[in-house]
């Protein structure tokens, strides 16, 4: 997939977009942002360009808490050691041996990739599994879906340990339950207890999509009604389903904005948070 490059577009200067990021450099110095990025984003944008704007997010003074995803990369080695995935609302169900093949890719490889190319930019990144600490806590499987994590929680400590140390935490989406199994968790459910345990400002779910899409049109705001209504007429379906049904809770827990914006964008991230210019789709209360 071909990055796209964002036209500043005739008439806007450079010292005009930095400059208009004084506020929000102003707003979010010592703010907690969680930043979820999926598997097919982490493909198709530079990892160069990602893990310099995280690291100038951080330098700033915005807390980045990192959660990556690697739903394509999992399917692929399991193709490559003759297993098959299957979805179900949009998660994978996991057998035993799917289980491993996601903690192996998601811990070992792509956690890793990740902050290698983040450590490159001197982001002082470390990386972490749900399963240290323990940070993302399963109590039970969801059903019908083999060892993928249900009623997921998350124990910040470890995380708020590293970021009072001026380290930049990036999570592998795997949980344990109390009996030391170990589980696959959609990596948008694992971000999105992250981002309620840490009372996050901005949850940011970066995705291969230029946002939620209606009928193919961008919808730049969605209420839970909305939402509800669009995931019963089949508009919203597969790996859009754990991200608009966990972004209300997400909301609910105190964290103040949560959205999706395209991850196939060069430099997404930074233009969501330091421009005028949001990107994606904003999830919003519904109005009482
Ligand atoms: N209404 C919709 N708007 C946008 N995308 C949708 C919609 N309905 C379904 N989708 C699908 O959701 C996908 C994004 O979820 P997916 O799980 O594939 O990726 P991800 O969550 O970004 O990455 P990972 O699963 O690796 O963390 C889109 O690529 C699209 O195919
Ligand atoms: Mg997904």
């Amino acid at each position: 997939m071909p990055a796209i490059a964002v036209d500043l577009g005739a008439g806007v200067r450079r010292e005009q977009v930095l400059s208009e990021a004084l506020p929000y450099i102003q707003a979010f110095e010592g703010k907690t942002f969680v930043v979820k990025c999926g598997g097919a984003a982490m493909e198709s944008q530079e990892a160069d360009l990602f893990a310099r704007d995280v690291t100038l997010l951080k330098k700033i003074g915005i807390r980045i808490v990192l959660v990556h995803g690697g739903g394509v990369e999992i399917t692929s080695v399991a193709k490559r050691l003759g297993i098959e995935s299957t979805f179900l609302n949009g998660q994978r169900v996991t057998s035993p041996e799917l289980r491993d093949v996601a903690q192996m890719v998601l811990a070992g490889k792509l956690n890793k990739d990740l902050v290698a190319q983040i450590n490159r930019t001197g982001g002082r990144a470390v990386g972490i599994s749900g399963v240290d600490g323990p940070t993302i806590n399963v109590r039970r499987a969801a059903e019908g879906m083999g060892l993928v994590g249900a009623d997921v929680e998350c124990d910040p400590a470890a995380i708020t340990h590293l970021i009072a140390g001026d380290f930049m935490p990036v999570v592998a989406p795997i949980g344990v339950d109390a009996n030391g199994v170990i589980y696959n968790v959609n990596a948008d459910v694992a971000a999105s207890a992250i981002a309620a345990a840490l009372g996050a400002e901005k949850l940011i779910l970066m995705s291969d999509v230029a946002g939620v899409l209606v009928d193919g049109e961008l919808a730049h705001s969605l209420t839970k009604q909305q939402a509800v209504h669009l995931i019963e007429d089949g508009k919203i379906s597969g790996g859009m389903i754990p991200k608009v049904t966990n972004a209300f809770g997400t909301l609910d827990a105190g964290v103040h904005k949560v959205h999706v914006i395209d991850g196939r964008v060069d430099h997404a991230l930074l233009l969501e948070v330091l421009t005028n210019d949001g990107v994606g789709t904003e999830f919003i209360r519904d109005i009482a």
